[in-house]
């Protein structure tokens, strides 16, 4: 057995007893829903539910690179409208730089584009941003690099970026679907999930690839926890009730390492912040 009690407070006592340092947190759109940017599939809310003014094909295509292609517009609409800059970090987001502070964090991998993370002073060799940032842009025809300031004011005037060395569109370095992730993640999971020693998942759906099935890439000796409004990440069907498929593995009879704790990331992270005896600080950081 891994955990002797399988709940949220036998896991605190694992970390208090064990000498937990290598914590890998992963997250998720739902980490930022508190700074007021909508997640990407809740239902009525998510951005994927509120995308019919772009008469899109379908949701996603507003991500993909043949869309894109076609009609770029659309997706610079969208980045005008979610531009990073202008939404503060959540308590969340402080709660992992806390980590990091102490000692304790051995990376954060984000799916997020807002940057909120890099705003609330998590520390760049502790972040890997997996699907990108708005930081820098290419072209994608010639591959020209861009500053994100340059691309800004494009944006922000309503005109499409179009390359000054060749026809191209310049396209922010935000990961589409069908494009490969960016090096230092590729670089930073090789070493990372071997040696982690407790794995905190926060506000993803866990059901795009290649990010969701870094949960099974830590040793089966891991604890990993869920704080996420709803229970995802299980694999269903046949394969998993004889443990294969991977995934989290709440539901398994067997189960002695993973913890999910439904509700607010916010509301999740200050009750372990207080449990592991810093809640003054994190309530300090929120307040400042
Ligand atoms: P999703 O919108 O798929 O999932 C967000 C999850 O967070 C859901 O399970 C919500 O229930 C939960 N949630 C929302 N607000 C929350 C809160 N305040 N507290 C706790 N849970 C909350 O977002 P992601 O998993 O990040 O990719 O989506 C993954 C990728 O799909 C994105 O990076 C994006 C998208 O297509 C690209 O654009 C390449
Ligand atoms: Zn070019």
């Amino acid at each position: 057995k891994i955990l002797d009690d399988v709940s949220f407070d036998g896991l605190i006592n694992h970390i208090k007893s064990k000498d937990v340092t290598k914590i890998i947190t992963m997250a998720g759109a739902g980490i930022s829903t508190s700074a007021g940017i909508p997640d990407f599939r809740s239902p009525g809310s998510g951005l994927y539910d509120n995308l019919q003014k772009y008469e899109l094909p379908h949701p996603q295509a507003i991500f993909e690179l043949d869309f894109f292609f076609d009609n770029p517009k659309p997706f610079f609409v969208l980045a005008k409208e979610l531009y990073p800059g202008s939404f503060k970090p959540t308590p969340c987001h402080y709660f992992i730089r806390l980590l990091a502070e102490k000692g304790k964090l051995l990376r954060h991998y984000t799916q997020n584009i807002d940057t909120l993370e890099r705003v609330a002073g998590i520390p760049d060799e502790k972040l890997v941003e997996a699907h990108g940032t708005f930081h820098t842009g290419h072209c994608v025809l010639c591959r020209k690099e861009y500053t994100q300031n340059w691309i800004k004011e494009k944006i922000f005037n309503d005109e499409i970026p179009i390359c000054t060395a060749c026809p191209g569109i310049v396209k922010p370095d935000i990961v589409f679907f069908g494009e490969n992730l960016p090096d230092k993640f590729h670089h930073c999971i090789q070493k990372d999930f071997k040696q982690c020693d407790l794995l905190i998942i926060l506000g993803s759906s866990l059901v795009v690839q290649p990010f969701a099935s870094l949960v099974d890439r830590v040793p089966h000796t891991c604890p990993r926890l869920l704080i996420n409004r709803e229970k995802v990440g299980q694999t269903s069907g046949i394969m998993s009730m004889f443990g294969f498929g991977g995934g989290l593995e709440f539901d398994n009879p067997d189960n002695s390492r993973d913890i999910a704790w439904l509700g607010d990331c916010d509301e999740g992270c200050i009750l372990l912040a207080e449990k592991l005896g810093f809640g003054e600080e994190l309530k300090k950081l929120i307040s400042e």
